[in-house]
């Protein structure tokens, strides 16, 4: 089973997923822009050979190089975890002509204008939006919508250049503000909730389901720096509330067209019970969100997901048994973290249901907040009850402080 991989070493868990196709029998060649000499050794020895390219956003460039550098070996597999790799990877395994999802597939799953009219075209619900590319479009598309509307790149990642927007005032001053982005998507604004519904799938088919709540939405999270987002799975996904959800994305599985792998998607529950599909990506969650899934079963996932993708089998039985709480933390301040208050105490109380610690310790730099989904690091608990885990989760929102300089 040989297997290229595109970016094993980037983002992080990125190596994980490397270790789980060796564990399962693949040989794997991994394919990045940093220098062997720079991938840790963990890495290294889960790789059959390495492939080093100057671009790796360049598609054409990468396919060209792949192809070449594969000449005379069989390959059977080509996958990428990464959601800006996973256009690249289709294109090259329609060069190389390697079953899995074709482009036209998976741009089904990363162009957030073309997934909606597929999810809509199959009579799911999804917020009514347009493709827009300049103010003037944006304007008019506002105005057949109806505020509140949001307006988001076609392709964007970590709500980068997301807004919320609720007058034709607030539309001016985002319009300003985007002027960069070349094209947007601009959509009605959902009220409600917002969930997570992520798969391992074989031939479309989910083999592994998860579902996870944001603590608040994204887009609120990630505009107020005062805020620690959380994310917590659902233990109980029969419950009425989130099966609904469930089943809605299963529909939009179907009617994408997926193939094997991850599947990360995001819905909103409206106040009126409502669910309305939200985007969603062939890929897996990032943010620690496998890790999540991992200890909300006591499973593997990274190895699990190259077993269904290899071979087409799924061997862990997931129980649900926890719900997994992750709080990210950003610290008061700038510089170098100087001190860190309430996390003493919290461990001595609660300690037992903390199953990882990475808050930046003391001295290390601050991250910026706005870059970086995992800010100054995260704290993961896990409880048997929703409510506590999500309790437990406030309270380490609300009583472990940061300081920087
Ligand atoms: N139609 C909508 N109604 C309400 N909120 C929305 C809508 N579209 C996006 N949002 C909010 O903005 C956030 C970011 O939007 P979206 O998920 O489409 O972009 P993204 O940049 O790919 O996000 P990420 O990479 O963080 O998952 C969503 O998680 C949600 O909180
Ligand atoms: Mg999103």
């Amino acid at each position: 089973m040989n297997v290229v991989f595109l970016a094993p070493s980037y983002p992080p868990e990125m190596q994980q997923y490397t270790r789980g196709l060796a564990e399962v029998g693949a040989n794997v060649f991994g394919v990045g822009d940093a220098p062997v000499s720079a991938l840790p050794a963990s890495l290294k020895r889960h790789l059959h050979d390495y492939l080093q390219v100057p671009k790796l956003m360049d598609e054409d460039d990468v396919v060209a190089r792949v192809h070449a550098w594969m000449r005379g070996r069989s390959v059977d597999r080509v996958l990428a975890n990464w959601e800006v790799m996973v256009l690249a990877a289709a294109k090259l395994r329609e060069k190389l002509g390697v079953a899995g999802m074709s482009y036209d597939a998976v741009r089904g799953f990363r162009d957030k204008q073309l997934m909606k009219e597929r999810v809509a075209a199959a009579g799911l619900r999804v917020p009514r939006s347009m493709r827009v590319r300049t103010a003037s479009e944006a304007r008019e598309a506002a105005l057949k919508i109806g505020y509140p509307v949001v307006l988001k790149p076609i392709a964007g990642a970590g709500s980068a250049d997301t807004y919320e927007v609720r007058s034709e005032a607030e539309l001016e001053d985002v319009l300003k503000k985007t002027q960069h982005v070349g094209e947007a998507s601009l959509e009605e604004f959902i009220e409600g909730d917002e969930f997570t519904f992520d798969t391992v799938c074989i031939g479309g088919k989910p083999v592994y389901t998860n579902v996870a709540q944001y603590l608040p939405k994204p887009i609120i999270a990630r505009s107020n720096e005062w805020i620690s987002p959380v994310i917590t799975t659902v233990r109980d996904l029969s419950q009425p509330a989130i099966a609904s959800g469930v089943a809605l994305g299963h529909q939009v599985l179907a009617a994408l067209g997926m193939g094997d792998g991850f599947t990360h998607m995001e819905w909103f529950r409206k106040p009126s019970g409502e669910v309305v599909f939200g985007e969603i990506g062939c890929r897996p969650g990032g943010a620690c969100l496998v890790d999540q899934m991992n200890y909300t079963s006591d499973i593997d996932l990274f190895r699990e997901w190259a077993r269904a993708v290899c071979w087409h089998a799924f061997e862990a039985v997931a129980p649900r048994m926890y719900n997994a709480a992750i709080i990210f933390k950003r610290a008061k301040g700038q510089g170098r973290i100087t001190r860190i208050t309430g996390l003493h105490e919290f461990m001595r109380k609660y300690g037992d249901f903390v199953v990882e610690q990475h808050l930046s310790p003391v001295g290390t730099q601050r991250r910026n907040w706005k870059h970086t989904l995992i800010s100054d690091g995260h704290i993961l608990l896990r409880h048997p009850d929703f409510r506590i885990a999500n309790e437990l989760a406030d309270l380490v929102a609300n009583e472990i402080t940061l300081y920087a300089e």
